[in-house]
């Protein structure tokens, strides 16, 4: 494999100094592992701060660092304490930060705001110094994070040669939210310099790709932008944990001692465990409000409960971090003072860095973890608690978190709402041990696969593609992904669901005259257009009969004949699109006939605006070989009408090209839905696959070159989606 680069504003080693001594250590967060097995490779290197001030250090103390850290395939990038204050503290966690995060923030003089933007830039400009120096034209180079965001351009200008991929740890605000800082376009144009841009949802990646139309830079096809100078593929990477290195903590002898430890010190009461970073996204001051009005409600439960609250310091120079932890720990006394009695201390908080070992003991022992960030971009910790615990405990989880889209059996809870929180502590109390040990289990499968290793090989996979080439990326809809759309789905308040028939809700017949409905997809059809929310529309190539005739009653919208005919939810009668003269039908009939009759098992079928040769039942050879025929033969023909041969799965229709899914949605599309579904499986669906707005959820059935973002199997796949769907 070639060379791995990966840029990230902290290493993962720390240095400080103590007793005038450097002293290395971990430095927080999952990253390391995910990417250890990268960065153990000697090919390949890490390049970051090493979290210490160069002020602090002498050139002998800097080269022992470079020597130290060089050991462990490190690079270090030094910053001045000048630096520190103005791109880290400033641009970054006092503007950055909170913006992504949706947080308000505080007011800044414009004079402060130009200086950390120029520091912003500054520091960015270094580390591409750094980096092209050290880069190799095949190189992968993988840069991370809201730190970074002009990096991949400046990288692309310094001409690197090498694939750039950028991964983005926080959300991606929402437009209306982004727009409101001066230097945004330019933060997006620095991200586009990268070849991949990785997010940790699909909600991220569809914030992303809005945010660029508005901008109006390059095209949009789908994940893809095209720019004059390259492509780049934005798509979504949920990161993992380890999740062995969780799951298996209990056999550890420090993690037994740990437990063993905590159980004694909480003596047998019911355990809430909430482990976090100190920060103002995190939600900290609403989860102990929460716990003192649920302890306020439930005085039976006072004495026998414990919340075990750890914040770990963070960006400690930074005001909003000093107050928020004065606050915490002022909170938390109040309310051990307000509720707690000589035996029972209702709060443990602390405020510090729990190793390991700590973290994965109290996990494994609690009853409730309550992890509920106002919003995160993804929230590990809330992993972390599934892989370790052994109760079985019930997750608390923010439906703001990113986790959330992949953690669907947690309790989701609004984090704002304190009657939300409060109640989702009275109903994590109440569950049943059967209902808790399915639902973690089901979560403890899911992320057992997707871990951060996985996330981050598939990641410098993806980037190791030749992805200026590669026009689009069709995921397979897993059950990760499966859970984002239903996500979608519950949140909007009109949703519009395309469905194509034969291939999609029902399997290939070989003689098509013979897939009569089956009952069951007459009930699902009807169960989803008796939820007011929902704009069903079939979309069908079959003619307007056939589904006037099994579909008629059901209160939804028909499209018949690839899109010739409509007939709207509320109208009675079909109106047919195309009001041009069909008079070639007659002239091409005999001829479609006659190679109906040499392929044997083809048959011709006549509709109102199209004529369909079927060879679903000729033959693989005679199928393939009049069909090629026929293509080249009508040729002349077709152009003097102005007509055209859609080839569809084992079929040719010839009919008016103004006629098509794409024009018919229109109709629909137009009206802007929140949420908008096409499932089909054939080449005639391909050009509202392509139609469609990149956060659509466009699903091809089945193999095949496609449009689509997503890919299922079979129409057992679709009914399996849609039935749940109708149950949301
Ligand atoms: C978040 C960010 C990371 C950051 C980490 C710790 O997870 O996404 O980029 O490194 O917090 O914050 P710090 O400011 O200490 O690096």
């Amino acid at each position: 494999m070639s060379q791995v680069i990966i840029v990230s504003n902290r290493l993962p080693i720390s240095v400080s100094k103590k007793n005038a001594k450097l002293v290395y250590s971990p430095s927080l967060g999952g990253l390391a592992t995910g990417l250890s097995s990268y960065v153990n490779d000697p090919g390949n290197t890490w390049i970051g701060w090493p979290g210490i001030a160069s002020d602090e250090l002498n050139e002998e103390e800097k080269q022992s660092i470079a020597t130290e850290l060089g050991k462990r395939n490190c690079y270090p990038v030094f910053l001045s304490k000048k630096q520190i204050d103005e791109f880290y503290n400033g641009f970054s966690n006092s503007i950055l930060w909170p913006l992504f995060h949706n947080l308000p923030s505080r007011k800044i003089e414009p004079d402060q705001l130009t200086t950390w933007w120029q520091a912003y830039k500054k520091v960015n400009q270094h580390f591409a110094e750094v980096v092209v120096n050290l880069a190799q034209p095949k190189s992968q180079i993988w840069v991370h994070d809201y730190q970074l965001l002009l990096l991949p351009e400046l990288l692309r200008i310094g001409k690197v040669g090498a694939n750039i991929g950028f991964f983005l740890h926080i959300p991606f605000p929402k437009t209306k939210t982004l727009s409101r800082l001066a230097e945004a376009k330019k933060l997006l144009n620095g991200m586009l310099g990268a070849d991949l841009i990785g997010f940790h949802t699909t909600e991220y990646v569809n914030d992303f790709l809005s945010f660029s139309k508005t901008t109006g830079i390059g095209k949009i096809n789908d994940n893809v932008i095209s720019l004059p100078s390259h492509r780049v593929v934005v798509n979504e990477f949920p990161m993992g944990i380890d999740y062995n290195k969780y799951a298996k903590a209990a056999k550890s002898k420090d993690v037994k001692l740990a437990a063993k430890r905590y159980k004694k010190r909480y003596s047998g009461r019911k355990l809430i465990v909430s482990i976090d970073r100190l920060d103002p996204t995190k939600g900290l001051v609403q989860r102990l409000n929460a716990y003192r009005e649920f302890l306020k409600r439930n005085p039976n439960q006072c004495g026998k409960v414990v919340f075990t609250m750890v914040a770990a310091p963070s960006r400690t120079d930074i005001i909003v971090y000093q107050n928020l932890a004065k606050r915490l720990e002022s909170l938390a006394q109040k309310i051990n003072r307000d509720f707690g009695t000589s035996k029972w201390q209702p709060v443990d908080y602390m405020n510090i860095v729990q190793p390991f070992e700590e973290v994965a003991a109290l996990f494994q022992i609690a009853d409730i973890a309550f992890i509920v960030p106002l919003r995160d971009g993804m929230n590990l910790a809330a992993k972390e608690f599934v892989a370790s615990n052994k109760k079985p405990g019930v997750l608390i989880l923010s439906e703001t978190a990113g986790a959330a889209e992949e953690l669907q059996d947690a309790l989701l809870v609004n984090p704002k709402q304190l009657e939300s929180l409060v109640r989702a502590l009275q109903q994590a109390m109440g569950m049943q041990k059967k209902e808790l040990r399915g639902r973690l289990y089901r979560m403890k499968k899911d992320l057992s696969v997707n871990t951060v290793q996985h996330w981050a090989k598939t990641f410098v996979d993806t980037l190791q593609q030749p992805i200026p080439h590669t026009p689009r990326l069709t995921r397979t809809l897993n059950t990760r992904l499966i859970h984002g759309l239903n996500y979608d789905f519950r949140q909007a308040k009109k949703r519009l669901l395309f469905l194509d028939y034969d291939g999609t809700l029902v399997p290939f017949s070989a003689h098509y005259k013979n897939t009569h409905p089956p009952k069951a997809i007459i009930k699902l059809l009807s169960d989803l257009s008796a939820n007011p929310v929902n704009e069903v529309v079939l979309i069908s190539g079959r003619s307007a009969d056939f589904l006037q005739k099994w579909f008629g009653a059901i209160p939804m919208n028909l499209v018949a004949e690839h899109g010739a005919a409509i007939k709207k939810n509320e109208n009675k009668n079909w109106q047919t699109i195309d009001k041009t003269s069909t008079s070639w039908k007659k002239l091409l009939l005999p001829v479609l006939k006659k190679y109906a009759r040499l392929a044997p098992g083809a048959h011709v079928e006549v509709k109102s605006n199209s004529l369909v040769w079927h060879y679903r039942a000729a033959k693989p050879y005679n199928a393939q070989k009049y069909a090629v025929i026929i293509k080249r033969s009508l040729k002349p023909i077709l152009k003097k009408y102005g007509l055209e041969i859609l080839q569809g799965n084992k079929v040719l229709e010839i009919k008016n090209p103004q006629i098509s899914k794409a024009n018919a949605a229109k109709q629909w599309l137009d009206q802007n839905y929140p949420f908008v579904l096409f499932i089909g499986d054939d080449l005639t669906d391909e050009d509202l696959f392509l139609a469609l707005s990149p956060d659509s959820y466009a699903i091809k059935v089945g193999r095949g070159r496609t449009a689509a973002r997503f890919r299922v199997d079979s129409s057992r796949d679709v009914v399996g989606l849609l039935r749940k769907l109708a149950k949301l």
